[in-house]
């Protein structure tokens, strides 16, 4: 699927933030070991927690999707051996989280993924769970993920070289699952849905400050299962539609329903930092996350450095902040986030392929970017390739809304695993964008 944006000097309305995607894969996956009967309300429909769904359907759960309500029932049987080759799509967190998962059901499984996905690194993950008594093998590193059975052991603790919230995740639900005390030591502070969603079911988990980041111990403990869980919106997705207003040269926009995790949301203080506006009304809590909801006005930017500790916790907002970067005024420099070359794509190079697409000067590095930002509008060259990565492509659209001549970006498909209705959402706001 190829789009494209027209552009469009004004834009304004209220839209509602689809929902978390990385909460609704772990409500999922920890509805399922709680194994009571669970409502989910406000899951996201995209493909990713789908296949992180079926991932788990076809390992015994029994969980049915209708739009963005879940219900998930109580099992009388154990997790089973699946019948076939268990495939996650695109999504990393989908099959990292599922091999902690996997590893301590004492069955056989093995998981594929998509194009994608079979290019990612999934050692992080497997060499600790193999330390903790997993059996995993990987290919060359990569997909497929062959699991058999292990037994994993008491007490492990891992202190994590790179900072991740999939390790952490994938470790904390292994232990979990197998009843086992565990504890991750991360050194940047790293996204805590995990950690979260187990105190909301009221599991034993403490998360103390360690070093500049987080020494993190589940104990074993009965979870209650509250009969429902609300899915608050994710940050992420909200961050294109914050950008759009903020670039665009009228705009006078709410998202409401954002969730707003510290641990998330540090794409607010650097947007304010360069000079954004945007305000947060009505936070509350839900489902033990902060959820608000942001009002944003177009703003004069200006560049900004970006390093060290916010990088983990801006770690998927990066492509659409180059975006805003490239309509500030000055250098936005962005370095310690070489991370970017192992997400859905390599999101650096795929930033600079697309920035010298819509003209943007630029410097490339190996854990970086400087964009030399411009207040003019730009002409954009035909065809951006989102290199198959949904939020690149997502954020070059965006980038339409600066230019002369609209945005056409190729291989728009993987949009639908994280924000299936984005060209509706588009719409609302006064943004046209249109297969082609
Ligand atoms: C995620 C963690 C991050 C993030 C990904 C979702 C999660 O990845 O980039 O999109 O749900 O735990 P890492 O754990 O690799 O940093």
């Amino acid at each position: 699927m190829n789009l494209f944006a027209k552009p469009s000097a004004s834009i304004s309305g209220e839209v509602i933030c689809p929902g978390d995607k990385s909460i609704s894969q772990r409500a999922v996956i920890l509805g399922s070991i709680l194994n009571e009967d669970i409502a989910i309300e406000g899951f996201l429909n995209g493909e990713d927690p789908i296949s992180t769904a079926n991932a788990l359907n076809a390992i015994g759960s029994s969980i049915t999707i209708n739009g963005t309500s879940v219900i998930i029932e109580k099992r009388n049987t154990p997790f089973k051996k699946p019948e076939t080759e268990v495939d996650l799509g695109n999504s990393g967190t989908g099959m990292r989280l599922m091999m902690g998962l996997i590893s301590s059901l004492n069955i056989e499984a093995t998981l594929v993924g998509d194009e994608s996905l079979t290019k990612r690194p999934m050692l992080r993950i497997a060499n600790p769970l193999n330390e903790m008594g997993a059996s995993i093998a990987c290919n060359e590193g990569k997909p497929p993920v062959k699991i058999s059975p292990g037994k994993i052991l008491e007490n492990y603790t891992y202190e994590m070289p790179i900072a991740s919230a999939q390790v952490k995740s994938g470790i904390i639900l292994s232990a979990l699952a197998a009843n086992k005390s565990v504890t991750v030591i991360e050194k940047h502070p790293t996204r805590n849905h995990t950690e979260r969603m187990i105190s909301h079911f009221q599991g034993k988990i403490e998360s103390i400050p360690y070093k500049a980041g987080n020494k993190i111990s589940y104990i074993p403990s009965g979870l209650i299962a509250s009969k429902s869980y609300e899915v608050v919106g994710d940050f992420s997705s909200a961050a294109f539609l914050i950008v759009a207003g903020l670039i665009a040269k009228e705009s006078n926009i709410v998202i409401k329903n954002v969730g707003l995790n510290p641990t998330r949301f540090g794409l607010i203080d650097v947007l304010i930092s360069m000079g954004g506006f945007i305000e947060i009304k009505n936070q509350k809590l839900t489902s033990n996350e902060e959820v608000g909801d942001i009002y944003v006005r177009s703003s004069s930017l200006r560049g900004i450095s970006i390093s060290g500790d916010v990088i983990p916790n801006i770690i998927d907002e990066i492509p659409i902040l180059s975006i805003a970067a490239a309509f500030a005024d000055g250098e936005t420099s962005i370095s310690d986030a070489e991370e970017l070359r192992v997400k859905e794509s390599d999101r650096l190079q795929a930033i600079s392929d697309g920035l010298a697409k819509i003209n943007i000067n630029h410097e490339l590095f190996k854990d970086g970017i400087t964009i030399a930002g411009s207040s003019k509008d730009i002409e954009v060259s035909p065809e951006i390739d989102s290199h198959g990565d949904h939020r690149i492509a997502m954020s070059f659209l965006i980038a339409s809304l600066r230019s002369t001549n609209g945005v056409f970006v190729k291989d728009c498909k993987n949009i639908f695993t994280s924000f299936p209705n984005f060209i509706e959402v588009m719409k609302t706001l006064g943004i046209g964008v249109h297969e082609r």
